[in-house]
């Protein structure tokens, strides 16, 4: 039998798809209707929805008349993309809006990800973004929280608006959203039988229940938030 933690370990984006209904990021529907709204996605937008998952942003955008294609390294629905966060397939300025709901932080290189999406906007088209935040310096988490969270690289709110900024961006509008991130670790949560789950483990079952207490900890105190930044490309 293939042990739980090597599934969890392998995808984790994709296991946790099954267990949860809907977009898999903080503040679901509402917080993607919020952000495509900052960024002016209306009839005829051009939207390229970098790590699209099943696709559900892209149905909203649709929904508001914009001509929208999604990328991400594990299409699960078709007229998806398959490509890496690193080198989107696609010539320069050909859209008006990139949208990454919880996915820069799952690029090998976030300042890859960002040229590539001042690469494919026109002048003034609009990156949105939303993503985990961590500020100071995390206890170590054991796999796979780690993975899940990205929680290496430049996770600072700063450092990310900086790295916005460096490739040729200027911020608009950044907004921090603490209740929906304790929110999305209820729904995530909810479902697992945990003390199942830390039997089936054995061993590893402690160190993953002391880091998920590490985890619950950190964004009760605001040291992990989620933060949605809108920004206008000026090359
Ligand atoms: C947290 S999910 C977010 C999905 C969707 N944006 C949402 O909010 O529901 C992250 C998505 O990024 C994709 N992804 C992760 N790393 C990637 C990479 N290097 N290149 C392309 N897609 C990637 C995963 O397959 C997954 O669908």
């Amino acid at each position: 039998m293939v042990h739980p933690l090597a599934v969890l370990s392998s995808d984790p984006w994709r296991a946790l798809s099954q267990l949860v209904d809907g977009p898999l990021h903080p503040g679901g529907v509402d917080a993607t209707e919020t952000l495509l709204s900052r960024a002016g996605v209306d009839g005829g937008t051009r939207l390229l929805d970098i790590g699209c998952g099943a696709g559900d942003a892209m149905a909203l955008a649709r929904d508001r008349g914009a001509r929208a294609i999604g990328l991400d390294r594990d299409p699960r629905v078709s007229a998806v993309v398959r490509a890496d966060l690193t080198a989107f397939p696609f010539e320069e300025r050909c859209f008006d809006v990139v949208l990454g709901e919880c996915v820069l932080c799952l690029s090998p290189d976030l300042e890859e990800t960002l040229r590539e999406s001042a690469r494919v906007l026109e002048p003034g088209g609009r990156l949105a973004l939303s993503d985990v935040t961590v500020s100071g310096q995390l206890p170590e988490m054991p796999p796979p929280i780690d993975d899940l969270l990205c929680l290496d690289g430049p996770r600072e709110q700063t450092d990310i608006c900086r790295h916005i900024e460096h490739v040729g961006f200027e911020i608009d509008d950044v907004r921090t959203h603490p209740e929906a991130l304790l929110a999305m670790r209820d729904r995530l949560l909810e479902p697992l039988d945990t003390e199942r789950l830390i039997a089936a483990l054995g061993d590893r079952g402690t160190q993953l229940r002391d880091g998920a207490n590490d985890l619950e900890a950190a964004i009760e105190t605001g040291q992990i938030g989620y933060v949605s930044i809108v920004a206008t490309h000026r090359p």
